[in-house]
């Protein structure tokens, strides 16, 4: 009795050791060898891993390929003067506001909407100078503004209430842009 439950006893503890030894990982990398990979979230964590490699691979390529015209351009010795261009034709073009057009913008709270060379909700002025009106056009279509003038943009609110010789000012600096 006693001999059959100790033999019992150590049937049980082989098994369990063997089933121990057997989930070892020395064991699940032999198995995943001869059989292939046991475990689908392995299988799918090594997928993940090879998309991944092979996307920063494609990035690396595209950026060196990216970085490669770039460089023959930066080398000649013309690229100080088209560096260089920009800046001079920008710099001299942003000319500061006249205080006394700026006092009146401000009055009269086109600043709001306009600036000179940025787009707000309405226009930059230098866009609109290219416009070539006329004091006396500007004035009119500040008075009543023809929104068709400018697709894409609000419809200005007509100022009939600011006066014509405010705007013949403003309307002379803009054309001065
Ligand atoms: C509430 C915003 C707003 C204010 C304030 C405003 N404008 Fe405008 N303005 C616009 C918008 C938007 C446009 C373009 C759409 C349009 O013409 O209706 C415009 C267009 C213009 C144009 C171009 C007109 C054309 O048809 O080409 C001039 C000039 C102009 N504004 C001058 C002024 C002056 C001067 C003032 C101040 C007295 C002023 N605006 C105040 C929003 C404004």
């Amino acid at each position: 009795m006693t001999l059959k439950k100790s033999a019992s006893l150590a049937l049980m503890a082989l098994a369990v050791s063997f089933f121990i030894g057997c989930s070892s990982k020395e064991d699940r990398d032999k198995y995943d060898q001869w059989y292939g990979s046991g475990s689908k979230s392995r299988e799918e964590a090594a997928l993940v891993k090879l998309q991944s490699d092979r996307k920063a691979a494609a990035e690396k390529a595209e950026a060196e390929a990216a970085a490669k015209p770039a460089t023959p351009a930066a080398t000649p010795g013309d690229t100080a003067a088209t560096a260089a261009a920009p800046a001079t034709d920008a710099t001299p073009k942003r000319k500061p506001v006249p205080a006394e057009v700026s006092a009146l913008l401000n009055k009269h709270t086109c600043f709001a909407c306009h600036q000179a060379y940025d787009k707000v909700i309405g226009p930059a002025y230098s866009e609109v100078a290219k416009k070539k009106y006329t004091a006396d056009q500007i004035v009119e279509l500040v008075h009543s503004p023809k929104p068709e003038h400018w697709p894409g943009y609000p419809p200005m609110a007509p100022l009939a209430h600011v006066p014509k010789a405010d705007i013949v000012v403003i309307a002379n600096w803009i054309n001065s842009l």
